[in-house]
């Protein structure tokens, strides 16, 4: 989930191509790197401010890559970052995305000699596409040959040194946008830095190649030499650009849901086997096999993630685990043995109270463990091992696809684990098949988002809300008040389905709504005994419930319907559906969905 931009065309590049990259800074980068045919790459970590200091030297290029990473392979440091090129400094790539063959590729390529400079995924690129130029291949065929060998995502920018002019880029799983000029050219991951200069662009489509020079494109794919794509004109602004035409950050950010869900999958899953592969838990695999107890410890809704986490591991794997927020586990004096591990969850990686609950437990003796989106952040560099969730960067202060990604990390950590311990061939094959069809199913809930916000607008007056679920929808219920109070500071509660009768079902009446998550589980019964309960009390019910599902729908006042999947994973389906719910509801209200008022995105204080 980098930012990408890109200039060719009569115009000075350099000031036209820092300008652009510090219209993508918005989302939040690690580092940086510009390419100009003339002063050769420079690259630093941090941002556009540091790059602009350390690109002093005056260029006349007319012609020029950039990019701003957002780290995946490799720390954030000057050698990883982009621009890449290859053996004879000839070939220029910025990348945004994931090879997932890199490490094959790679050892292929050190055999026949290449040096790499870089730890990076995206540098063997340079060095295939140097090959094929080798071999006498025009600059468009040796990029083409090239992507024919490559499995992963990209939005790729790519420079020759001996062409200037021309700028080949190419799409597939990372967006790419094409601007079109007078006799000039502009790429980008986004259209937020192209708006400024011209309103007229391409949407790239997956499998698309751009062939693309100041006053012309080509766009073609692996297999036919040119394709039609229309070119659109724009009405956005410079914010809604960012937003890629949504009026939040906080609904592009729910609406990426199947790439979040493909991203936290992409290579972790051996189908045949019913087992998940997790390479940041390969160093300590021999101590995770010997654990008996996992303390999972996070904040926000890092933690209703982890209170999944626990019926997911329990359930797959058979080991005990305990959840605790990290402001209680820190001070909590917690009994930690030497089969202990302590594993953080934090989309930040920077939550002050769940990197010290975690130090907590390494000094006490834990194996520690994160789950963690950003790249080098404090939590990831502490941990022991871990993995990444590689979900991109998140805007809206209210956390969506990170909860979602956070879940699924979840459930391969109770796969890897459980295929380790007592879980069946069997069974992991299911569970794998079901995590193979989540990114489709989720699609299909996303799909639902206007039949969402009409029942939001039904619902508009109400100024309280409680939300139940049982067993994995426990949490789901948790996390989805959560959602809903925090961007429309409504009263919203979350509770155990089976404890209303000891408490919260006394504030039922006409006009207090409940959200009743009920998946056709091993719980449905019960919880549908809990949702009449609420009925004979006069309350309004939502229920989210599965496709199919006609004995809910004579009960409840309203249904959201969600597809079916594997137990275990009907918290991510049913959590997209309250995402929507809450963002809908607070949008309608005119509220500020994206910064929530008193909150933070990130709380590096006690
Ligand atoms: C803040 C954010 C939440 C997030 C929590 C934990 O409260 O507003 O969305 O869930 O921090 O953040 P982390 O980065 O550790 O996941």
């Amino acid at each position: 989930m980098c930012g990408i931009f890109a200039y060719t065309g009569g115009r000075n590049a350099k000031p036209i191509l820092l300008e652009g990259l510090s219209m993508l800074e918005y989302r939040g980068y690690d580092s940086a790197g510009l390419y100009l045919s003339d002063q050769g790459v420079t690259r630093t970590p941090g941002a556009v401010t540091e790059l602009r200091a350390k690109a002093t030297g005056e260029s006349s290029a007319k012609s020029g890559l950039a990019h701003l990473r957002w780290a995946t392979h490799g720390e954030p440091t000057e050698e990883n970052a982009h621009p890449h090129t290859d053996c004879d400094s000839n070939v220029y790539i910025a990348h945004n995305g994931i090879i997932e063959n890199f490490n094959e590729l790679k050892q292929g390529l050190i055999a026949r000699g290449h040096t790499f400079k870089s730890k990076t995924d995206t540098e063997v690129l340079a060095h295939m596409i140097e090959e094929e130029l080798k071999a006498d291949k025009s600059f468009e065929d040796a990029v083409v040959d090239t992507l024919k060998k490559v499995h992963g995502t990209y939005g790729l920018l790519i420079s020759y040194a001996k062409e200037p002019e021309t700028i080949i880029t190419a799409r597939m799983g990372s967006p790419i946008v094409l601007g079109i000029g007078k006799g000039e050219r502009f790429i980008a991951s986004d259209a937020t830095p192209i708006v400024k200069h011209t309103k007229k662009m391409v949407f790239l489509e997956d499998g698309d190649i751009a062939i693309v020079t100041p006053d012309s494109h080509r766009i073609r794919t692996l297999k036919e030499a040119s394709v039609d794509r229309k070119e659109e004109e724009i009405s956005w602004d410079v914010g809604e650009a960012s937003r890629g035409g949504y009026p939040h950050f906080m609904l592009k950010e729910i609406f990426e849901a199947p790439e979040v869900l493909e991203n936290a999958l992409r290579g972790r899953l051996i189908v045949n086997e019913g087992r998940a592969k997790l390479g940041g838990l390969e160093s300590v695999a021999k101590q995770l096999e010997k654990l008996d107890r996992l303390m999972i410890t996070a904040c926000g809704t890092a933690y209703y993630a982890g209170l999944i986490g626990e019926y997911l591991i329990e359930d797959l794997a058979g080991l005990p685990v305990e959840v605790d927020v990290g402001s209680e586990f820190r001070y909590r004096k917690p009994i930690i043995g030497k089969k202990t591990a302590v594993l953080a969850v934090s989309q930040s990686g920077e939550t002050l109270d769940t990197l010290e609950a975690m130090r907590e437990g390494k000094r006490r003796g834990a194996l520690t463990l994160g789950v963690v989106n950003a790249v080098g952040s404090t939590i990831a560099r502490e941990t022991d091992a871990g993995v990444y969730n590689h979900a991109g960067p998140e805007i809206g202060v209210a956390s969506t696809k990170a909860f979602l990604s956070q879940v699924t990390v979840l459930a391969l950590i109770a796969l890897f684990l459980g295929r380790a311990r007592s879980l069946s061939e069997e069974d992991g094959k299911k569970i794998v098949k079901a995590l193979m069809e989540l990114p489709e199913l989720s699609k299909k809930v996303l799909a639902k988002s206007d039949a969402i916000k009409a029942l939001a607008l039904k619902y508009k007056d109400a100024r309280d809300f409680l939300f139940i679920g049982r067993r994995y929808s426990y949490p789901v219920a948790l996390e989805g008040a959560l959602k809903l109070k925090e961007t429309s500071y409504v009263h919203a509660e979350g509770c155990a389905a089976g404890e209303m009768k000891h408490g919260p079902l006394a504030m039922i009446d006409n006009k207090f709504p409940t959200v009743v998550v009920i998946p056709m589980d091993s719980v449905y019964q019960k919880t549908l005994s809990n949702m009449i309960e609420i009925k004979t009390r006069k309350g309004p019910v939502i229920a989210i419930a599965t496709e199919g599902d006609v004995r809910v729908a004579e009960i409840a006042d309203d249904v959201i319907y969600v597809p079916k999947t594997e137990e275990q994973l009907t918290p991510i389906l049913s959590a997209i559906a309250l995402q929507l719910f809450a963002y809908h509801f607070a949008a309608e209200k005119g509220l500020n969905v994206d910064r929530p008022r008193n909150l933070a995105k990130s709380v590096t204080v006690e």
